[in-house]
């Protein structure tokens, strides 16, 4: 159940360590795309293994709002387009999440034309679509804005070389999706590695695409005519198994998440080790313990996939706020993703943040007081810090956190953890 935008806050009383078994949901960076794919091709598609979370719900929201007919129930979603009637997406939902942009690709690739709300800013600092943008006037569209819209024009799109200035996620994803029925072939180099667009690539090609390399920095696209519906199990999210897995570790405990390929969060799990934490895996599950007295502090940069997830920073600088000796977080992917730091520190944190770099001296007793959260990953932040702060920490505007997080509190309680829902 998803609370109003105000008011609902999280309770948790610390000091208790948490063991037992979570079950990842589907990834929240993986299923936007694959929805907004679906209008590449007026027809059915099944997508299963989709987490109930809001950014899905406000997905779906985008694709009624142009026509589709949307069904979600017990993770699994059918998507209509064949009645798709309109090409654009206004502000409000746009406003709501910036993933919406997703959509811009797949509407100029099939129906010639897409006219998207430009997104507002965001916690993490001004996020740009430049490169986005770029990529499709290279493929032949006619780009324009006014009154706060983007307005894409493409008769048809031609296939072209692009290289991307920065291995933007978002804009490897909108230009694959473009290119599959342009004309011709497309390469996109210096193309972004995430597992969220191998995960895209596998439905596109199975809805007919000829798309190869994803996961590379080179994806070659050869244009078809037309693609057709499909099926598609989302792959497991790897920044919610990580989430789960510093639960457990920094809870004292030991958690073992479940649906998840331990290769997709290789660095991260490499840096656990180096902070103390034993950490086991299997082939679809990684299994994480540890004693917080033995932690140490140690070194994070953020960096493009396979580099250390940003989408994970702020958890592990929670982690890192009671393992012993310094450590120093830099943030090489967003322009300000500390925003959460000053509430840690409420905590009882000791980090002092200067330009794209904080400094943690950790080893401190964190104790718990209200706090609130900035974004959705800052939110899971605080609450893990709750997890091991002395006495009782409110997390606020926790609307953040139910953006990405399915059943986030259930998840935790059935682990041991004392976290109650205030609405
Ligand atoms: C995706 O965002 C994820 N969101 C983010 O997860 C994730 O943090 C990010 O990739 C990086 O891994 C979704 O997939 C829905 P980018 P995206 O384009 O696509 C700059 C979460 O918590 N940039 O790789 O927006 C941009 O300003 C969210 O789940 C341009 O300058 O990421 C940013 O500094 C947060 N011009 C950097 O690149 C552009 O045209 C990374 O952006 C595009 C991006």
């Amino acid at each position: 159940m998803i609370e109003s935008e105000t008011g609902a806050r999280f309770l948790i009383r610390g000091g208790r360590s948490l063991s037992g078994k979570v079950r990842v949901s589907g990834a929240k960076n993986s299923v936007l795309k694959l929805m907004a794919a679906c209008l590449l091709a007026p027809a059915a598609y099944t997508l299963s293994n989709v987490p109930d979370i809001q950014d899905v719900r406000t997905m779906a929201e985008v694709l009624q709002h142009l026509g589709a007919v949307v069904g979600f129930e017990n993770g699994v979603m059918n998507v209509d387009t064949t009645r798709v009637a309109s090409q654009t997406a206004p502000y409000e939902l746009v406003q709501k999440m910036r993933a919406s942009i997703q959509i811009m690709g797949p509407l100029v690739a099939h129906y010639g034309q897409a006219r998207v709300a430009m997104p507002g800013g965001c916690n993490l600092g001004p996020r740009k679509i430049d490169i986005h943008l770029k990529g499709l006037t290279q493929l032949g569209a006619e780009i324009t804005s006014n009154h706060g819209f983007i307005e894409v024009q493409a008769p048809r799109l031609r296939g072209t070389d692009i290289l991307l200035e920065y291995p933007s996620v978002g804009a490897t994803e909108n230009l694959m999706m473009a290119a599959v029925l342009a004309e011709g072939e497309t390469l996109i180099d210096n193309a972004a590695r995430e597992p969220e667009i191998v995960d895209l690539s596998k439905f596109l090609v199975s809805m007919g695409a000829d798309v190869e390399g994803a996961g590379t920095s080179t994806i070659r696209v050869r244009g078809v005519k037309e693609l057709h519906g499909a099926e598609h199990a989302v792959i497991g999210d790897r920044i919610e198994a990580g989430t789960f897995l510093i639960a457990g570790a920094i809870s004292g405990g030991q958690v073992e998440v479940e649906g998840i390929s331990p290769r997709v969060l290789d660095l991260f799990l490499s840096k656990l080790r180096s902070v103390g934490v034993e950490v086991r895996e299997n082939s679809h599950s990684i299994w994480a313990c540890g004693d917080v007295e033995r932690y140490q502090g140690t070194d994070i940069a953020t960096l493009p996939y396979p580099g250390f997830a940003t989408d994970l920073q702020a958890q592990t600088m929670a982690l890192l706020s009671v393992a012993k000796g310094p450590s120093i977080v830099t943030e090489n992917v967003f322009e300000s993703r500390f925003v959460f730091v000053d509430e840690l520190i409420r905590l009882g944190a000791d980090i002092k943040v200067a330009g794209h770099h904080a400094v943690v001296n950790g080893g401190r007793r964190l104790t718990g007081t209200i706090v609130c959260c900035s974004d959705l990953r800052a939110g899971a932040a605080l609450v893990l810090a709750g997890l091991a702060a002395e006495g009782v920490t409110e997390v606020r505007e926790i609307y953040h956190v139910d953006r990405g997080y399915e059943d986030f509190e259930g998840k935790l309680v059935s682990l041991g953890a004392d976290v109650r829902r205030v609405a």
